[in-house]
């Protein structure tokens, strides 16, 4: 074993004292579950908890992944923005799956969220624009709004014993379809 095996294994993984997912009164929007847990991950102070791990995928099926800041979330899904000349800009253009991944470390929660990327509209593109720290007083046709349509969550919970808690839900027409995902601890 390597000195690096070694010192990554010696590392804290998770505390005793974390939150427990109650999956019988877990609502049936995944909607609801998701600002619940975005909530209580900025109240407790958490640095950037509204960043996220952005994975698409590359026309020869390569899957990238790269951090965003969410910007909203409503009806039209979860918000993000970028230059639409980008390369994750480029790819979404030509395929619009995508993934948002969620970490927030002191509550050991992860969710993962995966659906489609719409464009919205010009004038919501250069509204955000216009609220970033860098904005100049000049337009930027190149930025663009997009929202993740999410057809799929995965909440996960974890335990100090690794018999994580994973809540799935997946959409079926207007409703979500819920269930646990087995978790074999490791
Ligand atoms: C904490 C953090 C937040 C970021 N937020 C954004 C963002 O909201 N929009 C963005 O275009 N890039 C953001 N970036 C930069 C991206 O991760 C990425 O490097 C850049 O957008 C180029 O990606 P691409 O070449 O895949 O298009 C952020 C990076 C970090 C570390």
């Amino acid at each position: 074993m390597s000195e690096l095996f070694e010192r990554l294994r010696t590392l804290p993984a998770f505390p005793a004292d974390l939150p427990v997912l109650d999956v019988e009164h877990a609502p049936a929007d995944p909607e609801a579950l998701f600002l619940q847990w975005l909530d209580d991950a900025i109240d407790s102070g958490a640095r950037q908890p509204h960043a996220m791990t952005f994975a698409t995928v590359r026309p020869d099926g390569t899957p990238v992944a790269r951090t965003l800041i969410v910007e909203d979330i409503d009806a039209d899904g979860i918000h993000v923005s970028t230059h639409r000349t980008s390369r994750k800009g480029q790819e979404i253009a030509a395929d619009q799956r995508a993934t948002m991944l969620f970490f927030w470390r002191e509550s050991g929660r992860q969710v993962r969220v995966t659906g489609r990327m719409v464009e919205l509209s010009d004038e919501a593109s250069q509204r955000d624009w216009e609220a970033r720290p860098s904005y100049t007083g000049e337009p930027n046709p190149d930025w663009q709004l997009y929202a993740l349509v999410p057809e799929e969550y995965e909440f996960m919970q974890a335990r100090e014993d690794r018999h994580h808690t994973r809540l799935d839900y997946r959409r079926d027409g207007m409703a979500w379809e819920r269930g646990l995902v087995p978790t074999p601890a490791g």
